[in-house]
């Protein structure tokens, strides 16, 4: 089994996610700046991943005592978040880790240096393996959704690499398939990046889960001959209404679920979800270079001069989703009671503000 990220003595070690499915090589990041990059430049990706990697970004930058006086300790957290969370604006996950890491560094600030940051390490190692075991819970919710024979959409990569393992929409496909279902995807293409011809397909061919790879345009086709029973997804953040932010396409298979009467789930654990944000409307949506829209494979395929957009994220709205699976259980619309009842007091994300930065 491969390993999307993990914390050694040398550094933070990812897989790197834009070499897929050609090779397979492991990065070694010992600052936190190298990890900041690596997000902004998708060598790690998804979710709930990119939040593992900032609190280990964070406990990367507390390592070393240099310059360490309690006057600057606050300053250098400040810094470090700032950085981290600037990299990627939609995934809600980000500064969720963040202000978790946060609250564990307000209980040691005045800790020896030492202990600081054995307490910071200890919180980033806990952020990955608490997000395993949400993937494990998910999974089991979120098998009970699907027919014990049954054909699933997917867009987009929401599994062990799009996570610390297993994945959430994936992760309920492998829980399905573990108690006995058979279950085959269609993964989207997913331009411009191709998670799902990339990665969703090669995670998926490696477990023996057969999966078939179309491009983003055949889906409508798909439906229309009734080949698709469930629509499964994972998301990047979740509005207090359910509107739900998932990569660029997602909402439009939405519609063609919708269209067509076939089921169309999200799986996402609770650090996914943002009561703060009222409605989808406030989701900040990145937009990514045009440059990776008018290339494939180094070569361009847009004429020079023409405009390319790249909004990277699209939000599909609450109306069109049949159940959120949560690691604490599935929540049916209306979503609001559900998903402020799974987000009280110590559980998932509480109202935060201010707003993360990019909106
Ligand atoms: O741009 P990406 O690859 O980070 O986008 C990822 C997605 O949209 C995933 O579906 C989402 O993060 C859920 S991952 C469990």
């Amino acid at each position: 089994m491969f390993s999307t990220i993990e914390w050694t003595d040398e550094g933070v070690i990812l897989l790197d996610q834009r070499r897929l499915p050609e090779q397979e090589i492991y990065l070694t990041l010992r600052s936190a700046e190298e990890v900041a990059e690596a997000i902004r430049d998708m060598a790690i990706r998804g979710a709930p991943a990119i939040g593992v990697a900032a609190a280990m970004g964070i406990a990367l930058g507390f390592r070393s005592a240099d310059d360490d006086s309690p006057g600057t300790r606050r300053p250098r957290f400040e810094s470090l978040a700032r950085l981290l969370t600037s990299t990627r604006p939609t995934a809600v996950n980000l500064s969720w880790a963040v202000e978790r890491m946060r609250r564990r560094f307000e209980e040691h600030v005045s800790d020896p240096f030492p202990r600081l940051a054995s307490a910071l390490k200890e919180e980033a190692l806990l952020v990955r393996h608490e997000d395993i075991e949400a993937n494990r819970a998910m999974g089991r919710h979120g098998a009970e959704l699907l027919p014990d024979d049954c054909r699933v959409l997917t867009h987009c990569n929401a599994g062990a690499l799009a996570t610390a393992g297993y994945g959430t929409a994936l992760g309920v496909v492998r829980a399905a398939v573990e108690s006995g279902k058979r279950v085959a995807v269609y993964a989207d293409e997913t331009r411009p990046f191709l998670q799902g011809s990339r990665l969703t397909a090669w995670e998926l061919h490696r477990d023996g889960i057969p999966v078939t790879v179309v491009t983003d345009e055949m889906a409508g086709h798909l439906f229309q001959r009734r080949k698709i029973d469930v629509c499964l997804v994972g998301a990047d953040r979740i509005a207090r209404n359910g509107d739900t932010a998932n990569k660029i396409g997602t909402y439009q298979v939405a519609v063609l679920a919708q269209a067509h009467g076939v089921p169309f789930y999200v799986a996402a654990p609770t650090s996914t979800i943002d009561l703060a944000a009222v409605t989808g409307a406030e989701i900040p949506i990145e937009e990514r270079s045009p440059l990776e829209v008018a290339h494939i494979g180094g070569r361009r395929v847009v004429p020079e001069g023409v405009p390319v957009i790249h909004p990277a994220f699209d939000v599909t709205p609450h109306r069109l989703i049949a159940a959120i699976v949560t690691e604490r259980g599935v929540v049916r619309p209306p979503f609001e009671a559900g998903l402020v009842a799974l987000c009280g007091p110590g559980a998932g994300n509480a109202p935060r503000s201010p707003r993360p930065a990019g909106r």
